[in-house]
Order: structure tokens, then sequence, then C-alpha cells
């Protein structure tokens, strides 16, 4: 069984988490102050305010980092060089790959290339990291 860790404030990612959960089946579990991980699993979460982590996403990633093994953040294109960040300022803290980043709830394309990255554990790919060098 594969876990999903995530963060969602708006509901974007809710969404995204949502579909992947439909087509796969895999457990997703949002992210709660105290939430003690118990099985290992990759985060999805979003980029806020100028290229930030969220306060939830970072309390979490202090106490759990070693429970997660790759980072995913949804942002939008309108923050340009900020553009889902979230994702590699996570990555360089805890030293845990990229998988991917996407915009709001992600396209179905998105939703897709997630489910392949995380199945054959393409994190930091050229694949995973093609479409974001464009970012
Ligand atoms: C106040 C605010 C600041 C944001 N800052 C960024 C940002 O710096 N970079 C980015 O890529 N997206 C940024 N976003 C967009 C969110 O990351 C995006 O809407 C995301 O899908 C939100 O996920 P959620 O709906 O699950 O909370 C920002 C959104 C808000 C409301």
């Amino acid at each position: 069984m594969i876990y999903l860790y995530y963060d969602s404030r708006t509901g974007n990612v809710e969404r995204f988490i949502n579909k992947v959960v439909q087509i796969t089946g895999w457990t997703a579990i949002r992210i709660q102050d105290g939430l003690d991980v118990k099985e290992a699993g990759h985060l999805v979460t979003y980029t806020t305010n100028f290229g930030k982590v969220s306060d939830k996403t970072d309390a979490f990633m202090r106490e759990q980092n070693h429970q997660i093994l790759s980072v995913t953040s949804s942002g939008n294109r309108n923050w340009g060089r900020n553009f889902a960040v979230a994702a590699d300022k996570l990555s360089e803290i805890f030293d845990i790959p990229t998988a991917m980043k996407f915009e709001l709830s992600g396209t179905l394309e998105d939703i897709n290339q997630f489910i392949d990255i995380i199945k054959n554990q393409y994190y930091d790919s050229k694949r995973g990291s093609e479409k974001l060098d464009i970012a």
C-alpha cells in the first residue's frame, strides 16, 4: 500500500489527492497537528506567501521527515520563480527527492504523471522535472 500525506488550505491539493485515490486506491491522510506517521509515504503540499512552506507542513516535516519518501507541491505559475518552490525547499532542507510540481488541483495529465512517478519511483528523474524546468 502506498501512503500519501497531504496539506491543503483552499482545497486544491485535496481535490488532486481525491482523484489520485479514486484511480489508485492508495491511502491518503490529511496532515493535522500531532499526526504520528506510522507508515512511510509521500508528501503532497502547496506553496504559499512568496515561495513559503505552510506552517502546518513545516511543523509536520520537522517531526516526521524520516518517514517521507518524496515531496510534491501544488502552486500557481502566476507566481513565476516562486512556482511550487515549497517542494524545492523541503527537498533541500530534509534531503528528500522531489516527485513533481503541479498547478492548482492538477490536470488529468498531472494526476497520471504523479501516479506514474510514485509507482515507479521516478523521483527527481528527468521525466518528472522536464516539465518543471520551464516553470
Ligand atoms: C496567499 C497565497 C500565496 C500564494 N503563494 C504562492 C507562491 O508563492 N507560489 C506558488 O506557486 N503558489 C502560490 N499560491 C498558490 C497556491 O499554492 C495554490 O493555489 C495551491 O493550489 C493551493 O493549494 P490548496 O488549495 O490545497 O491550499 C499562493 C496562494 C495564496 C492564496
